[in-house]
């Protein structure tokens, strides 16, 4: 399915939504502290730019849906090669990208994801790479 105008304005409009009402939700009212991400890896001290794939706040409202996009466009189209809205290019993978620069998972990923009561099962067949912190 190909979005045209409207269908970009109305996924603009649902991405502001869930970045906007992120706090509320994604806590699921628990009366925890938020986590304490590490973001101190080998590989993002080595960035010139400390920047993710896309924004921080993209990322962190949206990462789930980007990496169906990865997904989908991996497995079923073929092409592992993604541009961001900055026009970086990623390979796609979850392995090989975002644990290479999020090489601390359980610092990062699964803590965060504990807090907020998220269990992504992908690790069954995605490998970890050993924990670097
Ligand atoms: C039942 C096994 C299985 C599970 C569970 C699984 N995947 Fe995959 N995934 C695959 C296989 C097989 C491929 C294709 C590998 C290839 O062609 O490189 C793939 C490819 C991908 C890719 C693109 C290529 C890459 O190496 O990253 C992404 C992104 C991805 N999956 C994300 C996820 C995410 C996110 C989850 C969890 C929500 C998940 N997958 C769960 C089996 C699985
Ligand atoms: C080139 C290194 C790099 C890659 C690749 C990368 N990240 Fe990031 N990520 C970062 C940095 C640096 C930040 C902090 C950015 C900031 O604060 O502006 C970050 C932030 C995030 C955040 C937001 C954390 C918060 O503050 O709440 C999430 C979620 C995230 N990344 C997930 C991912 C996922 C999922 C992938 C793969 C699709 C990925 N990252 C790929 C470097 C990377
Ligand atoms: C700032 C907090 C935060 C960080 C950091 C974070 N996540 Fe998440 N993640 C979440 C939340 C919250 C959900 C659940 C969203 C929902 O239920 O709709 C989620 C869901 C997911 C899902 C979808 C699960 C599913 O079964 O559909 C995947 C895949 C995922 N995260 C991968 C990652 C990876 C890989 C990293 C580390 C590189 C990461 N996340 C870092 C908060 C985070």
């Amino acid at each position: 399915m190909k979005l045209y105008n409207g269908g970009k304005i109305i996924a603009g409009i649902v991405v502001f939504l869930i970045a906007a009402t992120f706090p509320f939700w994604y806590g699921r009212g628990k009366a925890v502290r938020p986590p304490d991400l590490k973001l101190d890896t080998p590989v993002i001290q080595q960035l010139k730019e400390k920047l993710c794939v896309e924004p921080a706040p993209y990322m962190r409202a949206n990462h789930m849906k980007l990496l169906t996009v990865w997904r989908d466009a991996a497995v079923r189209e073929g092409n592992r090669s993604y541009t961001a809205i900055n026009g970086r290019v990623y390979t796609i993978s979850l392995t090989s990208t975002c644990l290479e620069c999020h090489s601390n998972k359980k610092q990062f990923c699964d803590r965060c994801h504990n807090y907020a009561g998220a269990k992504p099962a992908c690790w069954n067949c995605h490998i970890i790479p050993e924990e670097v912190r």
